[in-house]
C-alpha cells in the first residue's frame, strides 16, 4: 500500500475540515513541507555481499521489546478517522508488532485503549485540567499497564493553524476527548480550550514526573542539544525529537535536521527517538544511521485507520517495515541495533 495513493484515498473521504486538522500545519506550514525532504539531506552509502539472507528488525525501546523501529506516534482525536478510534489502532499496531504511543487527547479512555490489544503501548502526557488531574492520569496510565510515559513539550500553547482557524474548526459531534474530566474537551470545544494549559511547565515539571511515576519518562519535541541534555538532567530515560508534525513553532528545523545534535548531545546517555516525515524505510534506515533508536509515523496512520480501519494501520505499518528491511538489505546491514554511521553521506 502506498502511503501517497493511501493519502489520496484519506482526503477523498475525509470531512473537509476533518482532513484539514490532521494534514495540516502551522503558519507557513514550512516545516510540515519540509519534514519529508529533509531525510534526503542524506544518500546511503550501500555495502555490498554482507550476507544479506537475514534481516532483523527487532529491537528493543526502553526495555520493551518490538518487531520494528518504527511506532505510532501519538495523536488526536483518532474517532473522526473511524468509528472505532484508538481502539482499532491499538489492533493494528499490534498485528505489526509494533508499539503505539496513545496521546492524552484520545477519544477512548486510557483503560480502554490498553485493553483493546495485548500489544505495547506507552502514554504520551498533556497537562489536563489541573496538575493533580494530570498526575493522576499518570497513575491510571502505569495501572492500566503502559509501560513509557512521554510528555510532549512542545505545546507551551498550541500553533497557530491557519487551516482551522480557517475552518473555525471544533470538536465534531460525538467525538469528546476521553481522558479529559467530563464536560470538558467535548463536541464544540476548541482545540485551544482543551489544550492550553502547558505554557507554565519547565524542566521542573519533567523532574516531577520522572519522581511521581516508575514508568521510564521520555521527553518529546525536543530539537536542541541544550535542551536534550536539560531533560537527561531532570530524569528523563529518552528524548523524542520532534516538531509536532510542523504544527507548533514555524518555521522550525526539520526533525532530520535536529537529530544529529540531539544524539551527539545526549545518545550516549539516552535512548533518542525522531519523528517527522517519516514515509519510507530509507527514512528509518537514515534515522538510525544518525543515531535514533527508532523512528515514529503520525499521518500514515492516520490514512491507514481512515481508509481501512485497525487492517489499514496494520498494512502501513507492514508496508514501512517492508521497505525498511529491503533498503537494510540493500545496504548490507542485517540488525536494526547495529546499523553504522557511516552508512550515510551527504547529497
Ligand atoms: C493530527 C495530529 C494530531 C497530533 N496530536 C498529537 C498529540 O495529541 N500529542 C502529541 O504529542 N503529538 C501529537 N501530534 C504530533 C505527532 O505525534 C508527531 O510528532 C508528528 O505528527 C509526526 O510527524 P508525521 O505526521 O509527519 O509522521 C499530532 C500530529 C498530528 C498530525
Amino acid at each position: 500500500m502506498d502511503v501517497d495513493a493511501l493519502h489520496d484515498r484519506a482526503r477523498a473521504l475525509l470531512p473537509r475540515e476533518v482532513y484539514d486538522y490532521y494534514a495540516g500545519g502551522a503558519e507557513s506550514e514550512t516545516t510540515l513541507a519540509e519534514s519529508t525532504s529533509a531525510w534526503l539531506r542524506w544518500r546511503l552509502r550501500p555495502r555490498i555481499l554482507r550476507d544479506a539472507s537475514s534481516v532483523s528488525t527487532a529491537t528493543t525501546l526502553l526495555g520493551t521489546p518490538v518487531a520494528l523501529p518504527i511506532g505510532v506516534a501519538p495523536w488526536a482525536l483518532h474517532g473522526m478517522a473511524h468509528p472505532d478510534g484508538e481502539t482499532a489502532t491499538a489492533r493494528g499496531a499490534a498485528a505489526a508488532d509494533a508499539l503505539m504511543v496513545v496521546s492524552t487527547t484520545a477519544t477512548r479512555s486510557l483503560g480502554e485503549v490498553a485493553a483493546a490489544s495485548d500489544g505495547p503501548k506507552w502514554f504520551q502526557l498533556y497537562r489536563v485540567h489541573s496538575p493533580a488531574y494530570t498526575d493522576e492520569l499518570v497513575r491510571r496510565a502505569a495501572q492500566a499497564g503502559y509501560r513509557a510515559l512521554v510528555v510532549t513539550a512542545d505545546l507551551a500553547v498550541l500553533g497557530r493553524r491557519l487551516r482551522d482557524a480557517a475552518n473555525d474548526f471544533v470538536l465534531p459531534p460525538r467525538i469528546t476527548m476521553a481522558n479529559h474530566p467530563r464536560g470538558e474537551g467535548g463536541p464544540g470545544s476548541t482545540l485551544g480550550a482543551a489544550l492550553e494549559t502547558m505554557a507554565s511547565w519547565t524542566f521542573d515539571d519533567i523532574e516531577h514526573f520522572a519522581g511521581l511515576t516508575d514508568m521510564p519518562v521520555v521527553v518529546k519535541g525536543v530539537l536542541r542539544a541544550d535542551d536534550a541534555q536539560r531533560c537527561v538532567d531532570a530524569g528523563a530515560s529518552a528524548v523524542w525529537v520532534s516538531t509536532h508534525g510542523g504544527r507548533q513553532a514555524d518555521p522550525a528545523i526539520a526533525s532530520a535536521h535536529a537529530l544529529p545534535e540531539v544524539v551527539d548531545a545526549v545518545g550516549n546517555q539516552v535512548e533518542v527517538y525522531v519523528d517527522g516525515g517519516v514515509r519510507r524505510g530509507s527514512d528509518v534506515l537514515t534515522a538510525l544511521a544518525l543515531g535514533a533508536r527508532a523512528a515514529f509515523v503520525a499521518r500514515p496512520t492516520i490514512w491507514g485507520l481512515a481508509v481501512g480501519g485497525a487492517e489499514g494501520v496494520r498494512e502501513v505499518l507492514g508496508e514501512l517495515a517492508g521497505s525498511l528491511s529491503v533498503a537494510m538489505a540493500l545496504c548490507g546491514v542485517s540488525d536494526v541495533t547495529d546499523v553504522p554511521a557511516d552508512l550515510l553521506t551527504t547529497a
